[in-house]
């Protein structure tokens, strides 16, 4: 085994964005993420084109983040890879990938998982001074497939407290904003447009799910059941109200999501919270938590931008900590749609 951090080659592809980076210990060498905007125009991901998507560009996006760190592959010491959870077929091309160049270079190769991932990109160093969360912490994965709270006491060990019974938060945004048309993913569309409208202009039903459990499905027939009561069946509304709209869908979703997160972080006693996944590139949920966190007295760690929604830089994280701390996986593992938490 290597005694000085190892620098490792990273690959993504659970979902519809096929993602490479390169990372020595913690730094970032590269970052590279080719998103398939084919999806678009069905409002969600098809998997079957997700995963020919993937086999068309992931040589490339390997290369590149080779090319951008400035790395032969050969000074390359261990590659890692997204095993799950995700879709199948995307995961199967990455993994499969990934499997054969660590067999052909004759170097380690490490399982990440996709949620663990997310919240290990807090480690990443993005700036001189960067430690990232103390343990143990909080955090709140939300993404378009999972909504968790998760304790972590180690980089390797996630104990999930509390999850969505049905549908994720970031599927509940893409929904509503499916149900506007306004283009997915719809996060970011919905979080834009709400700037400037007045969140209390539309009221939906508020989701009863006791503990630390998360329901969004109710929610999304109650946002359905409104737009189509206000605007007709093909819900034609006009467009002066679409920041009203998208500021009274966004804040009900975000107050279920706070409402939990407060809960959990009261119960578990801690005082270190930090949120990741795609929705944690949401502007008024970081801007409410940084407020709760200001008045509570809790260190708030938000993730930079870029590594809020999927890359393969926090794949990079998850299998610097298992060099760290684990071991290598084996060559005979395969992807998991949905793999052991920890
Ligand atoms: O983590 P991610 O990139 O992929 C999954 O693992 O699912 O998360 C994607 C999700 C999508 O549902 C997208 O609409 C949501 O994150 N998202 C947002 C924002 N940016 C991305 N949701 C709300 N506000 C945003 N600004
Ligand atoms: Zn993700």
């Amino acid at each position: 085994m290597i005694s000085t951090a190892p620098c490792l080659l990273a690959i993504e592809s659970s979902c519809d964005d096929t993602a490479a980076a390169v990372l020595c210990g913690l730094e970032v060498k590269s970052n590279v993420v080719s998103s398939q905007w084919m999806h678009t125009k069905y409002g969600g991901v098809v998997p079957e084109l997700a995963s020919r998507a993937h086999q068309t560009a992931i040589v490339e996006v390997v290369e590149k983040a080779l090319q951008e760190a400035d790395i032969k592959l050969y000074e390359i010491d261990g590659i890692v890879c997204t095993q799950g959870p995700g879709l199948l077929g995307s995961l199967l091309v990455g993994h499969s990938f990934a499997k054969s160049l660590s067999l052909a270079l004759g170097i380690p190769f490490y399982n990440a998982h996709h949620m663990r991932a997310h919240i290990l990109a807090h480690f990443l160093q993005t700036g001189p001074n960067h430690p990232g969360p103390s343990f143990p912490f909080l955090c709140l994965t939300a993404s378009g497939g999972h909504t968790q709270l998760v304790v972590m006491r180690h980089p390797l060990e996630m104990e999930i407290i509390g999850e969505t019974m049905d549908d994720a938060v970031g599927e509940a945004f893409d929904k509503a904003a499916k149900m506007l048309r306004l283009g997915y993913p719809g996060g970011p569309h919905i979080d834009r447009w709400a700037q400037g409208g007045r969140s209390d202009a539309f009221a939906f039903a508020k989701p009863k799910i006791s503990g630390l459990q998360y329901s969004f499905s109710g929610l999304k027939t109650s946002i359905l059941q409104v737009l189509t009561k206000e605007f007709g069946p093909s819900i034609e509304y006009p467009e002066s109200l679409l920041p009203d709209l998208c500021a009274s869908i966004q804040k009900a979703l975000l107050d279920h999501l706070i409402e939990k997160v407060m809960k959990a972080m009261e119960e578990t006693k801690l005082s270190t919270l930090a949120i990741a996944g795609g929705v944690s590139a949401n502007s008024s949920l970081r801007s409410q938590l940084t407020e709760i966190a200001k008045e509570k007295g809790w260190s708030l760690f938000l993730p930079p931008m870029a590594f809020t929604m999927d890359n393969a830089a926090m794949i990079g994280a998850d299998g610097y900590f298992q060099w760290l701390y684990g071991e290598a996986s084996p060559l005979s593992s395969s992807a998991q749609a949905r793999p052991e938490a920890s």
